[in-house]
């Protein structure tokens, strides 16, 4: 077997008695429990040891292999015959063992649909007792907040209003301070991303994926220097559902003025959708910014509406301006469906975060070189997505004009 010889090669003689250790006890336990179960071979992760299971049909073959790399040893292991005839590392030579399954998740066409997982959650698991035991409840929807140590009793305020039994918690630490929220209770079943200095759709985009958020009704991706006295959270989601909205947001109160007039605060009614704004800037009262539109500080969206928004941000434009703008592109009808909750609202603290941690360039301030990126990357977020629209309205023309021909 090349994959033995290869292995021997590469592992240095003083690390041969330990691989050797490893691999007895590997395939003892792999025979206890090929025994034991009978029918598969689970993935285990025992101090440091691996044993993912490639198990097809008539494959019985364990790969055990090392986490570190430098011993990384694929060693073949014929563990476990006893049901059906070894068949070695050849399966190349048994067509039967192709599976084809075009509409499995892209990639995993191989696999038969029955052992897909293709999608994810942030619930905690225990280490131990049934997986089907380990949730007394599964939360229904989830708070992500971008945060720094800075922030921390407003954060802990804020957090207190999401219960343990309806949310799952995300929090993302842009100034890689994480031990410091140990001393919250709700802190210890929080998950805890920590990557300094990046902004909250950097976070949303890399740990926030669709699949990764799936069982989650509602996703809150909201920033740190929110006031949430005057907000139920509860009383929010009713409304929501009831008005239909699939992306939204609290109305906002602020000592300092507030941009965009849709997202001010009325004293009556539940929710709003639509505002007057200053004369010339809605050339159509259901556009932005006077309808189809909330702002990116607190947005809520519908799990559906997350999907096709997750997809829209962009990769490298990382302040996420724009995309306010932008956000009618994932429901329809939006002017309907993206709206205000005026009856459970907000404020507006404005605090400087990290705008301020940019870095001091050319005789500029720090915050001066954040400013100037987000609003060039609001530029250049218009552009594609012009430009994205004009190339494919132009191939669906060239395509009806081609059919027409025929
Ligand atoms: C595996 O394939 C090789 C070459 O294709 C062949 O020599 C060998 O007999 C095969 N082994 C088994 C167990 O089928
Ligand atoms: C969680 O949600 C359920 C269903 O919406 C609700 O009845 C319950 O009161 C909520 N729990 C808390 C702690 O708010
Ligand atoms: C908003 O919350 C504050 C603090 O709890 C409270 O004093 C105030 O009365 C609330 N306002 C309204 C309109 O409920
Ligand atoms: C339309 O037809 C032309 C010529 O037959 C071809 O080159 C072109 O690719 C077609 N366009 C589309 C969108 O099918």
């Amino acid at each position: 077997m090349a994959n033995r010889t290869d292995n021997t090669n590469r592992c240095s003689n003083g690390k041969k008695l330990n691989d050797g250790m490893k691999l007895l006890i590997a395939t003892f336990v792999g025979i206890i429990l090929g025994f034991f179960l009978g029918i598969s071979f689970p993935t285990l992760s025992l101090t440091k040891m691996n044993f993912p299971s490639s198990i097809l049909p008539s494959v019985d073959i364990a790969y055990v292999e090392d986490e570190t790399p430098e011993t990384s040893s694929e060693t073949l292991l014929n563990t476990w015959s006893s049901r059906s005839p070894l068949h070695g590392a050849n399966s190349s030579d048994a067509p039967h063992w192709k599976i084809w399954v075009p509409s499995n998740p892209r990639g995993a066409e191989m696999l038969t649909p029955g052992i897909i997982a293709a999608e994810s959650d942030y619930y905690l698991r225990r280490l131990w007792g049934l997986p089907e035991e380990d949730l007394p409840v599964k939360p229904k929807y989830l708070i992500a907040f971008t945060v720094g140590l800075g922030q921390k009793v407003n954060v802990d305020a804020c957090v207190k209003k999401f219960s343990e039994e309806n949310f799952s918690i995300v929090l993302f630490h842009y100034d890689g301070r994480t031990t410091e929220w140990d001393e919250y209770e709700w802190s210890k079943r929080a998950i805890h991303v920590s990557v300094p200095k990046q902004t909250k759709w950097w976070y949303a985009k890399r740990f926030l994926h669709p699949d990764i958020v799936a069982p989650y009704d509602y996703i809150f991706i909201w920033d740190e220097d929110l006031g949430l006295e005057n907000f139920s959270v509860e009383e929010y989601i009713r409304l929501i559902k009831k008005h239909g909205l699939e992306i939204s947001q609290p109305a906002v109160e602020s000592k300092k003025k507030i941009t965009w007039e849709i997202t001010k605060r009325r004293t009556k009614g539940e929710v709003h959708k639509e505002a007057k704004e200053k004369p010339g800037r809605c050339n159509d009262p259901h556009l932005p910014p006077c309808a189809a539109f909330i702002e990116i500080m607190a947005p809520v969206f519908s799990r559906d509406a997350w999907r096709c928004v997750w997809h829209m941000l962009q990769n490298d434009l990382v302040h996420g301006w724009g995309l306010d703008f932008a956000l009618r592109k994932c429901v329809e009808p939006a002017h309907e469906k993206i709206g205000v909750v005026d009856s459970q609202w907000i404020i507006h603290q404005t605090i400087p975060s990290l705008g301020s941690q940019g870095e001091a360039q050319d005789g500029k301030a720090g915050w001066q070189g954040v400013r100037d990126r987000c609003k060039r990357e609001w530029t250049m977020f218009q552009s594609r997505m012009a430009s994205s629209e004009k190339k494919y309205l132009e191939e669906i023309a060239a395509a009806s004009s081609n059919s027409t021909v025929h």
